[in-house]
């Protein structure tokens, strides 16, 4: 297969790319990116010289470019690209409807004046809005009721992609996955943030009494079920991906604080977020039914090896952490 990755320089991008190359020898990837503050070639530095890889540096909003990559004919468009951060779309909205939804649009009709070209769209349970704490989890009929701007954006083009199933026949499938973490993950996300605040001694901002519930899924897994989903996933059908593993954000900070034998007065409870989601959670079952897919990798397995990571990479994140993001995190904590 030849696949146009959308976004591939971002997180979980970067992840899908690297999981690819190894896996399906013979695949070719073209990874399309605007390189936003999220987007980092160097998540890619170590396939950056592999034949079967190449960078197409462009914004998806842009028509011309989109379709300059729809002419390098990919069998496949696999769409990570959109603004991802929460807190920022509630600083300002405008970038996440261009890119989520604007972006999308524009990416579904490339395709369809293509042709023929298969269509995976990734998208987050946030669009499902918030649970109480005895819901039962969200699955692929619960009705759509975001509640920040971001998740907004991201049910807007869900919403679209579907659309072009029905409207276009296009090849589309969607999916819908909770909070990732893993390597390359940006450090203005739980993980990302706590784990290099924590490796640089400073304190972690817990929003609120830390008692959202998030459902954690390690990125490689979350990988592979794209990929099964890409190959033999059903046209015209959404699949929610989840970790099984349901957890309180102080439930994080408390691992992490154990991992790397700190003691609680690292922890900082600080504002919460307007309008925080309290508790997402994910019913799986139609991807395990159809396609057999479990997440592989253990919560505490998943947590050791993401602490392992950033520990080994230092040059990565504090290279990121200077600079731009300095500004942002400035504005985020202004009480820190
Ligand atoms: P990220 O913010 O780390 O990366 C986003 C990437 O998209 C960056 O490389 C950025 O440069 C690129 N990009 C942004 N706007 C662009 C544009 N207009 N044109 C081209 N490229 C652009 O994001 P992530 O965490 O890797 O998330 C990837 C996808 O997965 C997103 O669609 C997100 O909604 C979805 N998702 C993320 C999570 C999570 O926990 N991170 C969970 C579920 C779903
Ligand atoms: P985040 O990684 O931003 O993902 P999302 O909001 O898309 O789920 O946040 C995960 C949870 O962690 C969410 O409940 C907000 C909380 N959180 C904090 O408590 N402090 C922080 O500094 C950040 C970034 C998030």
């Amino acid at each position: 297969m030849k696949i146009l990755v959308t976004g591939g320089a971002g997180f979980i991008g970067s992840n899908f790319i690297h999981y690819v190359l190894a896996n399906h020898p013979e695949d070719i990837i073209i990874n399309f990116d605007a390189l936003t503050y999220a987007g980092n070639l160097a998540n890619l530095a170590a396939v950056a010289q592999n034949p079967r890889y190449s960078f197409f540096k462009a914004d998806i909003t842009d028509a011309a470019a989109v379709s300059e990559a729809v002419a390098l004919a990919p069998d496949a468009i696999v769409n990570f690209a959109a603004e991802t951060h929460v807190d920022r779309s509630i600083m300002d909205s405008s970038a996440f409807v261009k890119t989520n939804v604007l972006g999308v649009q524009i990416l579904l009709e490339a395709a369809r004046q293509a042709g023929n070209i298969r269509f995976h769209h990734i998208s987050t349970d946030e669009v499902f809005g918030s649970l109480l704490p005895h819901d039962p989890p969200f699955n692929e009929n619960t009705p759509y009721a975001p509640r920040s701007p971001y998740s907004a954006s991201k049910a807007a083009a869900d919403l679209l992609v579907r659309a072009y199933f029905t409207t276009y026949n296009l090849p589309v499938t969607i999916s819908n996955c909770s909070n990732n973490y893993g390597p390359y993950q940006f450090p203005e996300k739980l993980h990302g943030l706590f784990i290099t605040n924590l490796l640089e001694n400073k304190k972690v901002p817990v929003y609120g009494d830390g008692l959202q519930i998030r459902d954690w899924l390690y990125a490689t897994d979350h990988c592979e079920a794209i990929d099964l989903i890409l190959r033999r996933g059903r046209l015209g059908e959404s699949y929610c991906i989840g970790g099984a593993s349901e957890k309180t954000n102080l439930a994080i900070a408390e691992h992490l604080l154990k991992l790397l034998n700190l003691d609680q007065s690292y922890i900082q409870h600080v504002a919460d977020r307007p309008g925080h989601d309290r508790r997402y959670a994910l019913n799986f079952d139609k991807l395990k039914n159809e396609l057999g897919w479990e997440p592989k990798t253990s919560f505490a397995d998943g947590m050791q090896k993401t602490v392992a990571w950033y520990k080994a990479n230092t040059d990565w994140w504090q290279k990121i952490k200077s600079g731009e993001y300095q500004e942002y995190y400035k504005k985020q904590y202004p009480q820190k």
